[in-house]
Protein backbone atom coordinates (compact mmCIF):
# COMPACT_ATOMS: atom_id res chain seq x y z
CA UNK A 1 0.00 0.00 0.00
CA UNK A 2 1.07 3.42 -1.33
CA UNK A 3 1.40 5.46 2.05
CA UNK A 4 3.27 8.44 0.75
CA UNK A 5 0.44 10.40 0.66
CA UNK A 6 -1.16 9.39 3.96
CA UNK A 7 -1.35 12.67 6.73
CA UNK A 8 0.99 12.53 8.98
CA UNK A 9 0.47 15.90 10.88
CA UNK A 10 -1.99 18.96 10.92
CA UNK A 11 -1.10 22.03 12.39
CA UNK A 12 -3.21 25.40 12.71
CA UNK A 13 -2.24 28.80 13.80
CA UNK A 14 -3.41 31.93 13.68
CA UNK A 15 -1.92 34.71 11.39
CA UNK A 16 -2.87 37.97 10.49
CA UNK A 17 -4.61 38.90 7.16
CA UNK A 18 -3.90 42.47 5.35
CA UNK A 19 -6.55 44.22 7.39
CA UNK A 20 -4.54 43.39 10.57
CA UNK A 21 -7.28 40.77 11.44
CA UNK A 22 -6.59 37.38 12.51
CA UNK A 23 -6.54 34.18 10.03
CA UNK A 24 -6.36 30.69 10.07
CA UNK A 25 -3.31 29.22 8.26
CA UNK A 26 -3.22 25.46 8.68
CA UNK A 27 -0.11 23.09 7.58
CA UNK A 28 -0.30 19.64 6.22
CA UNK A 29 2.58 17.04 6.49
CA UNK A 30 2.33 13.67 4.91
CA UNK A 31 4.42 10.57 5.98
CA UNK A 32 6.84 10.83 2.92
CA UNK A 33 7.74 14.10 4.64
CA UNK A 34 5.89 16.36 1.81
CA UNK A 35 4.39 19.57 3.33
CA UNK A 36 1.71 21.97 2.20
CA UNK A 37 0.36 25.30 3.58
CA UNK A 38 -2.41 27.63 2.90
CA UNK A 39 -4.03 30.58 4.54
CA UNK A 40 -7.54 31.54 4.85
CA UNK A 41 -8.88 34.99 3.31
CA UNK A 42 -11.98 37.06 4.60
CA UNK A 43 -14.88 39.30 2.86
CA UNK A 44 -16.44 42.60 4.12
CA UNK A 45 -19.11 42.82 1.68
CA UNK A 46 -20.39 38.91 2.19
CA UNK A 47 -23.79 37.01 0.80
CA UNK A 48 -26.07 35.62 3.52
CA UNK A 49 -25.64 32.39 2.39
CA UNK A 50 -21.92 32.05 2.13
CA UNK A 51 -20.01 29.00 4.77
CA UNK A 52 -19.59 30.37 8.41
CA UNK A 53 -16.77 32.09 8.88
CA UNK A 54 -16.08 30.90 12.70
CA UNK A 55 -15.07 33.89 14.98
CA UNK A 56 -14.57 33.97 18.37
CA UNK A 57 -16.32 37.12 19.61
CA UNK A 58 -15.61 39.07 22.83
CA UNK A 59 -13.20 41.58 23.24
CA UNK A 60 -10.30 41.25 21.19
CA UNK A 61 -9.74 42.36 18.40
CA UNK A 62 -13.30 43.48 17.99
CA UNK A 63 -14.33 39.77 18.55
CA UNK A 64 -12.38 39.03 15.52
CA UNK A 65 -10.46 36.30 16.68
CA UNK A 66 -10.27 33.07 15.68
CA UNK A 67 -8.37 30.76 18.04
CA UNK A 68 -11.71 28.67 18.07
CA UNK A 69 -11.23 27.71 14.65
CA UNK A 70 -7.28 27.38 15.00
CA UNK A 71 -8.65 24.93 18.07
CA UNK A 72 -10.58 22.44 15.65
CA UNK A 73 -8.41 22.45 13.45
CA UNK A 74 -5.20 21.43 15.67
CA UNK A 75 -7.66 18.91 17.58
CA UNK A 76 -10.93 17.72 16.53
CA UNK A 77 -9.97 18.34 12.44
CA UNK A 78 -6.09 16.88 13.00
CA UNK A 79 -7.58 13.33 14.55
CA UNK A 80 -10.47 12.80 12.02
CA UNK A 81 -7.66 13.22 9.21
CA UNK A 82 -5.11 11.92 10.24
CA UNK A 83 -3.98 8.73 7.92
CA UNK A 84 -6.35 10.03 5.25
CA UNK A 85 -4.97 9.96 1.50
CA UNK A 86 -4.27 14.11 0.61
CA UNK A 87 -4.06 12.79 -3.19
CA UNK A 88 -7.93 11.86 -2.75
CA UNK A 89 -9.10 15.12 -2.38
CA UNK A 90 -12.70 14.48 -2.73
CA UNK A 91 -12.36 11.75 0.37
CA UNK A 92 -10.75 14.45 2.64
CA UNK A 93 -12.99 17.36 2.18
CA UNK A 94 -15.97 14.57 2.55
CA UNK A 95 -14.50 13.61 5.65
CA UNK A 96 -14.35 17.64 6.72
CA UNK A 97 -17.93 18.04 5.46
CA UNK A 98 -19.42 14.81 7.46
CA UNK A 99 -17.15 15.95 10.67
CA UNK A 100 -18.94 19.67 10.96
CA UNK A 101 -22.38 18.22 10.14
CA UNK A 102 -23.97 21.23 9.46
CA UNK A 103 -24.89 22.71 6.11
CA UNK A 104 -22.97 26.26 6.40
CA UNK A 105 -19.94 24.49 8.39
CA UNK A 106 -21.28 26.46 11.64
CA UNK A 107 -19.84 24.11 13.50
CA UNK A 108 -15.70 23.99 12.96
CA UNK A 109 -16.21 26.96 10.92
CA UNK A 110 -15.25 27.22 7.01
CA UNK A 111 -12.20 28.67 7.74
CA UNK A 112 -11.49 26.09 10.00
CA UNK A 113 -11.78 23.50 6.91
CA UNK A 114 -10.75 25.22 4.62
CA UNK A 115 -7.21 25.76 5.63
CA UNK A 116 -6.94 22.26 5.92
CA UNK A 117 -8.53 21.39 2.34
CA UNK A 118 -6.12 23.68 0.57
CA UNK A 119 -2.98 22.79 3.17
CA UNK A 120 -3.70 18.94 1.55
CA UNK A 121 -4.06 19.91 -1.92
CA UNK A 122 -0.69 21.33 -1.50
CA UNK A 123 1.12 18.97 0.41
CA UNK A 124 -0.08 16.37 -2.29
CA UNK A 125 1.19 18.16 -4.95
CA UNK A 126 5.00 18.67 -3.09
CA UNK A 127 4.56 14.89 -2.62
CA UNK A 128 3.63 14.58 -6.35
CA UNK A 129 6.71 17.31 -7.11
CA UNK A 130 4.69 19.39 -9.20
CA UNK A 131 3.20 22.62 -8.78
CA UNK A 132 -0.15 22.73 -7.82
CA UNK A 133 -1.71 24.14 -10.75
CA UNK A 134 -0.06 21.03 -13.06
CA UNK A 135 -1.41 19.05 -10.11
CA UNK A 136 -4.69 19.88 -10.27
CA UNK A 137 -5.17 19.77 -13.93
CA UNK A 138 -2.17 18.13 -15.69
CA UNK A 139 -1.10 19.09 -18.70
CA UNK A 140 -3.94 21.06 -19.74
CA UNK A 141 -3.43 23.46 -17.21
CA UNK A 142 -1.93 26.00 -19.72
CA UNK A 143 -5.12 28.77 -19.89
CA UNK A 144 -3.67 31.80 -18.03
CA UNK A 145 -6.57 34.01 -16.75
CA UNK A 146 -7.98 37.10 -18.22
CA UNK A 147 -7.59 39.58 -14.94
CA UNK A 148 -10.10 41.85 -13.58
CA UNK A 149 -8.20 44.44 -12.03
CA UNK A 150 -9.56 47.18 -9.28
CA UNK A 151 -8.62 50.90 -10.21
CA UNK A 152 -11.04 52.36 -8.04
CA UNK A 153 -12.16 50.69 -4.58
CA UNK A 154 -15.95 51.85 -2.71
CA UNK A 155 -18.42 50.71 -1.02
CA UNK A 156 -17.88 48.43 2.00
CA UNK A 157 -13.98 48.91 1.17
CA UNK A 158 -13.63 52.11 1.26
CA UNK A 159 -15.93 53.58 4.04
CA UNK A 160 -18.90 53.75 1.74
CA UNK A 161 -17.25 56.81 -0.14
CA UNK A 162 -18.98 55.28 -3.38
CA UNK A 163 -21.79 53.23 -3.37
CA UNK A 164 -20.43 50.96 -6.41
CA UNK A 165 -17.89 48.77 -4.60
CA UNK A 166 -15.28 47.63 -7.69
CA UNK A 167 -14.08 50.12 -10.28
CA UNK A 168 -11.96 47.38 -12.55
CA UNK A 169 -10.46 46.91 -15.57
CA UNK A 170 -10.20 44.08 -18.08
CA UNK A 171 -7.61 44.02 -21.29
CA UNK A 172 -9.57 42.49 -24.34
CA UNK A 173 -6.96 44.04 -26.61
CA UNK A 174 -4.05 42.09 -24.58
CA UNK A 175 -2.40 39.33 -25.99
CA UNK A 176 -0.61 38.02 -22.70
CA UNK A 177 -1.60 37.66 -19.26
CA UNK A 178 2.20 39.64 -18.83
CA UNK A 179 0.68 42.55 -21.23
CA UNK A 180 -2.31 42.72 -19.57
CA UNK A 181 -0.69 43.58 -16.17
CA UNK A 182 1.21 46.36 -18.25
CA UNK A 183 -1.47 47.93 -19.63
CA UNK A 184 -3.11 47.45 -16.38
CA UNK A 185 0.03 49.22 -14.42
CA UNK A 186 -0.60 51.95 -16.48
CA UNK A 187 -3.81 52.99 -16.60
CA UNK A 188 -3.49 52.28 -12.34
CA UNK A 189 -0.58 55.26 -12.43
CA UNK A 190 -2.70 57.70 -14.47
CA UNK A 191 -6.17 56.69 -13.16
CA UNK A 192 -3.93 57.96 -9.14
CA UNK A 193 -2.16 61.19 -11.47
CA UNK A 194 -5.86 62.66 -12.67
CA UNK A 195 -7.20 62.40 -8.70
CA UNK A 196 -4.06 63.47 -7.74
CA UNK A 197 -3.95 66.87 -10.03
CA UNK A 198 -7.94 67.43 -8.68
CA UNK A 199 -6.37 67.50 -4.88
CA UNK A 200 -8.36 64.20 -4.30
CA UNK A 201 -5.44 61.64 -4.21
CA UNK A 202 -6.58 59.83 -0.61
CA UNK A 203 -5.13 57.30 -0.39
CA UNK A 204 -6.07 53.34 -1.14
CA UNK A 205 -9.00 51.38 -0.53
CA UNK A 206 -9.01 47.46 1.36
CA UNK A 207 -8.10 46.30 -2.25
CA UNK A 208 -5.39 48.68 -3.33
CA UNK A 209 -7.72 50.67 -5.30
CA UNK A 210 -7.50 54.13 -5.55
CA UNK A 211 -9.74 55.60 -2.49
CA UNK A 212 -12.49 56.69 -4.39
CA UNK A 213 -13.00 60.97 -3.61
CA UNK A 214 -16.10 61.54 -6.51
CA UNK A 215 -19.51 63.68 -6.05
CA UNK A 216 -21.21 60.64 -7.40
CA UNK A 217 -20.73 57.51 -8.64
CA UNK A 218 -20.81 58.21 -12.27
CA UNK A 219 -17.77 60.36 -11.48
CA UNK A 220 -15.55 57.21 -11.11
CA UNK A 221 -16.46 55.85 -14.65
CA UNK A 222 -15.60 59.36 -16.02
CA UNK A 223 -12.27 59.36 -14.60
CA UNK A 224 -11.97 55.70 -15.24
CA UNK A 225 -12.08 56.53 -19.22
CA UNK A 226 -10.26 59.66 -19.06
CA UNK A 227 -7.34 57.33 -17.41
CA UNK A 228 -7.69 54.76 -20.09
CA UNK A 229 -7.05 57.37 -22.10
CA UNK A 230 -4.55 59.49 -20.87
CA UNK A 231 -2.21 55.86 -20.52
CA UNK A 232 -2.61 55.74 -24.63
CA UNK A 233 -5.33 53.09 -25.03
CA UNK A 234 -8.47 52.96 -26.55
CA UNK A 235 -11.39 52.14 -24.28
CA UNK A 236 -13.51 48.84 -24.97
CA UNK A 237 -11.37 47.55 -27.60
CA UNK A 238 -8.14 47.72 -25.92
CA UNK A 239 -9.00 48.18 -22.47
CA UNK A 240 -12.50 47.83 -20.88
CA UNK A 241 -14.78 48.17 -17.65
CA UNK A 242 -15.90 45.56 -15.26
CA UNK A 243 -18.18 46.54 -12.01
CA UNK A 244 -19.16 44.91 -8.94
CA UNK A 245 -21.82 46.70 -7.83
CA UNK A 246 -21.87 44.66 -4.25
CA UNK A 247 -25.91 45.40 -4.79
CA UNK A 248 -26.23 43.70 -1.55
CA UNK A 249 -24.74 46.16 0.90
CA UNK A 250 -27.02 49.05 -0.47
CA UNK A 251 -30.39 47.39 -1.72
CA UNK A 252 -32.73 45.01 0.34
CA UNK A 253 -36.47 43.92 -0.52
CA UNK A 254 -36.37 45.88 -3.90
CA UNK A 255 -35.20 49.00 -2.61
CA UNK A 256 -31.71 50.53 -3.35
CA UNK A 257 -29.90 53.80 -1.74
CA UNK A 258 -27.26 55.13 -3.28
CA UNK A 259 -26.24 57.29 -0.49
CA UNK A 260 -23.71 59.22 -2.90
CA UNK A 261 -26.16 60.40 -5.56
CA UNK A 262 -28.74 60.67 -2.95
CA UNK A 263 -31.27 58.55 -4.56
CA UNK A 264 -33.47 55.50 -3.15
CA UNK A 265 -34.26 53.18 -6.55
CA UNK A 266 -36.21 50.22 -6.66
CA UNK A 267 -35.15 47.00 -8.94
CA UNK A 268 -36.25 48.42 -12.72
CA UNK A 269 -35.00 52.12 -11.05
CA UNK A 270 -31.53 50.57 -10.69
CA UNK A 271 -31.52 47.85 -13.90
CA UNK A 272 -32.33 51.17 -16.03
CA UNK A 273 -29.70 53.10 -14.30
CA UNK A 274 -27.11 50.37 -15.09
CA UNK A 275 -28.14 49.74 -18.65
CA UNK A 276 -28.00 53.69 -19.31
CA UNK A 277 -23.95 53.08 -17.75
CA UNK A 278 -23.48 50.26 -20.05
CA UNK A 279 -25.00 52.49 -23.13
CA UNK A 280 -22.30 55.25 -21.95
CA UNK A 281 -19.55 53.33 -21.37
CA UNK A 282 -17.68 50.63 -22.47
CA UNK A 283 -18.59 47.80 -19.61
CA UNK A 284 -18.18 44.57 -19.92
CA UNK A 285 -18.35 42.62 -17.22
CA UNK A 286 -21.28 43.37 -14.11
CA UNK A 287 -21.04 41.40 -10.79
CA UNK A 288 -24.64 41.51 -8.09
CA UNK A 289 -26.35 44.32 -10.14
CA UNK A 290 -29.10 43.69 -7.91
CA UNK A 291 -29.13 42.50 -4.67
CA UNK A 292 -29.10 38.41 -3.75
CA UNK A 293 -32.60 38.92 -2.30
CA UNK A 294 -33.29 40.01 -5.55
CA UNK A 295 -33.90 37.21 -7.92
CA UNK A 296 -36.32 38.34 -10.23
CA UNK A 297 -34.48 41.89 -10.90
CA UNK A 298 -31.38 39.67 -11.58
CA UNK A 299 -33.12 37.57 -14.00
CA UNK A 300 -34.62 40.95 -15.69
CA UNK A 301 -31.68 42.62 -15.80
CA UNK A 302 -29.86 39.06 -17.44
CA UNK A 303 -32.66 38.99 -20.09
CA UNK A 304 -31.87 42.69 -20.61
CA UNK A 305 -28.24 42.53 -21.00
CA UNK A 306 -27.01 38.51 -20.93
CA UNK A 307 -26.30 38.66 -24.48
CA UNK A 308 -23.92 40.82 -25.13
CA UNK A 309 -22.41 41.53 -21.00
CA UNK A 310 -21.02 39.23 -18.69
CA UNK A 311 -23.30 39.12 -15.48
CA UNK A 312 -21.39 37.92 -12.73
CA UNK A 313 -23.19 36.19 -9.51
CA UNK A 314 -21.15 36.36 -6.20
CA UNK A 315 -23.22 37.44 -2.81
CA UNK A 316 -25.81 36.07 -5.63
CA UNK A 317 -24.64 32.62 -5.78
CA UNK A 318 -21.83 32.56 -3.25
CA UNK A 319 -19.94 29.73 -5.27
CA UNK A 320 -22.53 27.17 -4.89
CA UNK A 321 -23.62 24.60 -7.17
CA UNK A 322 -27.14 24.47 -5.78
CA UNK A 323 -27.86 28.26 -6.03
CA UNK A 324 -26.54 27.82 -9.45
CA UNK A 325 -28.83 26.13 -10.99
CA UNK A 326 -31.59 27.66 -9.43
CA UNK A 327 -30.54 30.47 -10.96
CA UNK A 328 -30.03 29.55 -14.72
CA UNK A 329 -33.52 27.67 -14.12
CA UNK A 330 -34.24 31.53 -13.61
CA UNK A 331 -32.50 32.74 -16.36
CA UNK A 332 -30.30 34.51 -13.77
CA UNK A 333 -26.30 35.51 -14.24
CA UNK A 334 -24.24 34.35 -17.11
CA UNK A 335 -21.13 33.89 -15.09
CA UNK A 336 -20.57 32.61 -10.96
CA UNK A 337 -17.51 34.10 -8.74
CA UNK A 338 -15.82 31.08 -7.55
CA UNK A 339 -14.25 31.87 -3.66
CA UNK A 340 -13.24 28.76 -1.82
CA UNK A 341 -14.10 30.42 1.82
CA UNK A 342 -17.95 30.92 0.69
CA UNK A 343 -18.10 26.85 0.84
CA UNK A 344 -15.35 25.82 2.95
CA UNK A 345 -13.55 23.06 0.75
CA UNK A 346 -11.29 22.91 -2.79
CA UNK A 347 -13.96 20.18 -3.62
CA UNK A 348 -17.28 22.04 -2.97
CA UNK A 349 -16.16 24.75 -4.91
CA UNK A 350 -14.86 23.12 -7.84
CA UNK A 351 -18.14 21.33 -7.89
CA UNK A 352 -19.76 25.04 -8.22
CA UNK A 353 -17.29 25.27 -11.69
CA UNK A 354 -18.50 22.20 -12.98
CA UNK A 355 -22.04 22.83 -12.35
CA UNK A 356 -20.81 26.09 -14.57
CA UNK A 357 -19.59 24.62 -17.41
CA UNK A 358 -22.68 22.21 -17.57
CA UNK A 359 -24.71 25.04 -17.53
CA UNK A 360 -22.86 27.27 -20.14
CA UNK A 361 -21.90 29.65 -17.31
CA UNK A 362 -18.19 30.95 -17.37
CA UNK A 363 -16.57 31.27 -13.75
CA UNK A 364 -14.15 33.88 -12.14
CA UNK A 365 -11.91 32.52 -9.40
CA UNK A 366 -11.70 35.24 -6.92
CA UNK A 367 -9.84 37.04 -3.65
CA UNK A 368 -11.52 38.28 -0.39
CA UNK A 369 -11.24 41.99 0.51
CA UNK A 370 -8.92 40.19 3.26
CA UNK A 371 -6.23 38.58 2.07
CA UNK A 372 -2.72 37.12 2.78
CA UNK A 373 0.53 36.18 0.58
CA UNK A 374 -1.03 32.97 0.50
CA UNK A 375 -1.89 32.73 -3.82
CA UNK A 376 -3.26 29.29 -3.72
CA UNK A 377 -6.48 30.86 -5.97
CA UNK A 378 -4.24 31.23 -8.61
CA UNK A 379 -3.32 27.63 -8.89
CA UNK A 380 -6.63 27.03 -8.98
CA UNK A 381 -7.82 29.28 -11.43
CA UNK A 382 -5.22 27.68 -13.82
CA UNK A 383 -5.23 24.48 -12.74
CA UNK A 384 -8.64 24.10 -12.98
CA UNK A 385 -8.86 26.02 -16.58
CA UNK A 386 -11.53 28.64 -15.86
CA UNK A 387 -10.33 31.29 -17.38
CA UNK A 388 -10.54 34.71 -15.57
CA UNK A 389 -9.02 36.12 -12.16
CA UNK A 390 -9.95 39.01 -9.60
CA UNK A 391 -7.61 39.68 -6.51
CA UNK A 392 -8.20 43.36 -6.22
CA UNK A 393 -6.29 46.18 -7.77
CA UNK A 394 -2.71 46.69 -8.68
CA UNK A 395 -1.06 47.88 -5.22
CA UNK A 396 -0.20 45.69 -1.83
CA UNK A 397 1.55 43.22 -1.30
CA UNK A 398 -0.78 40.63 -1.14
CA UNK A 399 -3.20 41.68 -4.29
CA UNK A 400 0.48 41.78 -5.96
CA UNK A 401 1.83 38.37 -4.84
CA UNK A 402 -1.62 36.69 -7.05
CA UNK A 403 -0.20 38.58 -10.28
CA UNK A 404 3.13 37.84 -9.81
CA UNK A 405 2.70 34.44 -8.99
CA UNK A 406 0.56 34.22 -12.32
CA UNK A 407 3.29 35.71 -14.31
CA UNK A 408 5.57 32.96 -13.26
CA UNK A 409 3.46 30.44 -14.62
CA UNK A 410 3.03 32.23 -17.78
CA UNK A 411 6.69 32.09 -18.24
CA UNK A 412 7.58 28.73 -16.90
CA UNK A 413 5.31 27.63 -19.25
CA UNK A 414 6.38 30.03 -22.20
CA UNK A 415 5.60 28.72 -25.85
CA UNK A 416 2.59 26.51 -24.19
CA UNK A 417 0.67 29.26 -22.41
CA UNK A 418 -2.61 29.93 -23.67
CA UNK A 419 -3.83 33.61 -22.67
CA UNK A 420 -7.44 33.38 -22.12
CA UNK A 421 -8.52 36.33 -23.64
CA UNK A 422 -12.41 37.87 -23.36
CA UNK A 423 -13.90 34.92 -25.56
CA UNK A 424 -14.13 33.56 -21.49
CA UNK A 425 -16.88 36.40 -20.90
CA UNK A 426 -19.88 35.27 -20.30
CA UNK A 427 -21.27 37.12 -23.09
CA UNK A 428 -19.28 35.49 -25.86
CA UNK A 429 -20.40 31.88 -24.92
CA UNK A 430 -21.83 29.69 -27.60
CA UNK A 431 -25.47 29.40 -27.23
CA UNK A 432 -25.57 31.93 -24.03
CA UNK A 433 -29.10 33.64 -24.98
CA UNK A 434 -30.60 34.69 -21.58
P1 LIG B 1 -15.42 40.78 -0.27
O1 LIG B 1 -15.40 41.55 -1.64
O2 LIG B 1 -14.25 39.87 -0.22
O3 LIG B 1 -15.38 41.88 0.75
O4 LIG B 1 -16.72 40.02 -0.22
C1 LIG B 1 -15.02 40.96 -2.85
C2 LIG B 1 -16.17 40.94 -3.84
O5 LIG B 1 -17.29 41.35 -3.52
O6 LIG B 1 -15.99 40.45 -4.95
ZN1 LIG C 1 -18.43 40.83 -5.41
Amino acid sequence: MITKTRISRVLARRVWDSRGRPTVEAEVELQGGARGRAIVPAGASKGSREALELRDGGAAFGGLDVLTAVGHVNGEIATAVLGLDAADQARLDDCLIALDGTPSKQRLGANATLAVSMAAAHAAAAAAGLPLYRYLGGDDARLLPLPQIQIFGGGAHAGRRVDIQDFMVICPGASCFAQALEWTAEVYRHAGRLMDARGALAGVADEGGWWPSFDSNEEALETLVAAIEAAGFVPGTQVAIALDIAASDFGRGGRYTLGLDQRVLDSDGLIELLLRWCERYPIVSIEDPLAEDDPEGFARFTQAVGHRLQVVGDDFLVSDAALLRRAAAAGAANTVLLKPNQRGTLSETRQCWQAAQALGYAAIVSARSGETEDTTIVDLAIGWQVGQLKVGSFARGERMAKWNAALRIEQRLGPHARFAGTGVLGRSRPGLRR
